[in-house]
């Protein structure tokens, strides 16, 4: 086979071919948009205005989606791109910048590219991103208003005038009964320190490092109960020479998820800058997400995992790549990581949060859904939050065409866990889906597939008005396609009865010229009234001290890991595989 991948190909050729910023008012093409969806849905993701690298490698371009129609009967719809001053820069002064695979270096730090997840909480709005600073965003203008904490409240990884690298996991975790978000700043190295950060919507950035973690290769993601912090790592290793261009991947990822959990009361009993110990949980299969029941009061935390088995986010493919079914790579296709070669799967576990110990553990998957990416949850009120039941999957489907052949190389005969055997992945390949996964029962409730060339992501829960109790609403999605409905390259969204997935989209919205790229993550708020309920705001005068007096704090931290890493050299301790694994 030679067909080049595109033209029949499970996924749309429209990934990376983005419009950029704009105003649309959505025509509802099909159906009947209902009028008790209630506030907006933000979504974040790459800038791609056309195919080319790395998926993650431009900054961020928000969206913000009316859920309430206009008197015309329309969806407002606004996208803007992320006007960090970094950014501003960037866009001034291109040849200042240098891009590596999804990383960008200059004389001003390592760019906050602004790309990944999206927060709201009190009617304001967070973007965030693995290695920088949160970002407030005001979710009326879309205008960037400030970085949340200075830099020199944050542990740095790397020197910069302006943006020194911050990593901070993209998710934080909201805690609505205290009106904070809790972060995770820490550097993927040995020897480094990992901290919790918590933020209390104003004020200074509280931090305290923790005191018991293994070796891992990222964290992307925290979770708040009532009484705990839950978070975990992703297997997202990166490696010199990966980054440098100059070879394939030479360590594969781990085959477990490691969380960890922080009680709140050994938080408010010890000053931010001492350490607090964390119990450390491994369970099976690598995980890209969570979701927590807030009522702990038993004790008990109840864990929910998005698991991304055999999934790999540093390998992508490339333009002109034959993949392991003999399919050459369009230049359309370039970029796209490979996460789509098993079935979606969500596990639930009960932790006792004191100890460690995983009492009850369940996986959910179903072969009508492959290739889950993104997944929703009605976070919207209390009762919903304590008790998370029930879950959206957004999938791409599974497409035999686009196996790159290094992931085979690499996963297809390892021991890592599968639910479909490699030899078994269906030749024909599977549609991209919207699922709904019921977590009370363990099952796959409902499944609406989508024709060759359109999937649906991300998907984004949507209270309605007056409803009857936790899951009564709708899930938007952002549907891309080749462009059904106005025959150019268009996209659409559409919105479902949360509760009757299979019944397929209620309503059916898009606009001429309205071509968003591939995104990430999305955010239900309500529709803020009034101005701005803080006056909060980084001054660029603090910002820049805060750089500048980290300049040495940074150099000791990597003299501290260099030393870590020569003596665990000479001790023979140093992982060669496995999480924190540095490639010799
Ligand atoms: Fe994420």
């Amino acid at each position: 086979m030679s067909d080049e991948v595109g033209p029949g190909a499970t996924l749309t050729g429209n990934l990376f071919h983005g419009a950029g910023e704009g105003d649309w008012d959505l025509e509802v093409i099909e159906g009947r948009w209902p009028d008790d969806a209630l506030g907006e849905v933000f979504i974040i993701g790459p800038d791609k205005r056309e195919p080319g690298g790395h998926w993650f490698n431009q900054f961020g371009l928000l969206h913000r989606f009316s859920m309430e129609p206009t008197p015309g009967g329309t969806i407002s719809a606004r996208a803007r791109a992320m006007g960090t001053r970094v950014a501003r820069i960037q866009r001034r002064y291109p040849k200042l910048f240098r891009t590596v695979e999804f990383a960008q270096f200059s004389p001003f730090g390592v760019s906050n590219m602004a790309n990944t997840n999206v927060q709201a909480m009190d009617g304001r709005l967070f973007v965030g991103y693995d290695a920088g600073r949160p970002i407030e965003v005001d979710p009326v203008t879309l205008e960037v208003i400030t970085p949340v904490g200075s830099n020199g409240e944050w542990a740095q990884m790397a020197p910069g005038l302006l943006e020194p690298m911050c990593p901070v996991a993209a998710h934080p975790a909201p805690s609505w009964e205290e009106r904070a978000l809790y972060f995770v700043n820490y550097f993927p190295m040995p020897g480094a320190p990992t901290y919790l950060a918590r933020w209390g919507l104003s004020g200074p950035v509280e931090r305290w490092p923790l005191e018991g973690m293994g070796p891992f290769d990222s964290i992307h993601d925290i979770k708040a109960t009532s009484n705990h912090l839950v978070f975990c790592d992703l297997p997202f290793k990166l490696e010199p020479d990966v980054m440098r261009g100059r070879g394939p991947r030479q360590l594969s990822n781990q085959d477990f998820t490691q969380l960890w959990i922080v009680a709140k009361e050994d938080l408010r009993r010890t000053p931010p800058g001492e350490s607090v110990p964390v119990t450390e949980v491994r369970i099976p299969m690598p995980t890209g997400h969570l979701m927590v029941d807030v009522d702990d009061s038993d004790g008990i935390l109840r864990v929910h995992t998005e698991h991304i088995t055999l999934a790999d986010l540093m390998i992508t493919l490339s333009e002109g790549e034959v993949t392991h079914s003999g399919a050459v790579v369009s230049r359309d296709h370039e970029g796209l990581i490979s996460l789509a070669q098993q079935p979606g799967c969500m596990g639930t576990y009960e932790i006792v949060a004191a100890t460690g110990e995983v009492r009850s553990a369940d996986t959910i998957w179903d072969d009508r859904f492959w290739g889950g990416v993104l997944s929703t949850y009605d976070h919207t009120d209390g009762a919903a939050r304590n008790q998370v039941t029930q879950a959206w999957f957004a999938g791409t489907g599974f497409d035999p065409a686009l196996v790159s052949q290094d992931w085979w190389d690499m996963y297809a005969h390892s021991d890592h866990q599968r639910m479909v055997p490699t030899d078994e992945l269906p030749p024909e390949g599977r549609p991209g889906a919207l699922a709904s996964f019921d977590l009370a029962s363990r099952k796959v409730s409902g499944v609406f597939e989508y024709e060759p060339g359109s999937f649906p992501s991300p998907p984004t829960f949507v209270p309605r008005r007056d409803r009857s109790g936790p899951n009564d609403g709708y899930v938007m999605v952002l549907v891309h396609t080749d462009g059904v409905a106005s025959g150019r390259r268009s996209k659409e969204i559409q919105i479902f009865d949360a509760q009757d997935i299979e019944g397929g989209p209620l309503a059916r919205a898009t606009a001429e010229g309205f071509n968003p790229p591939l995104l990430l993550h999305s955010y239900w708020m309500a529709g803020r009234r009034g101005p701005r309920p803080s006056s909060y705001r980084v001054s660029g005068v603090r910002d820049l001290l805060g750089a500048v007096a980290s300049f040495g704090r940074v150099a000791r931290t990597f003299t501290a890991v260099g030393r870590e890493i020569s003596s665990q050299k000479k001790a023979g301790t140093l992982p060669l595989s496995g999480p924190g694994a540095m490639p010799l």
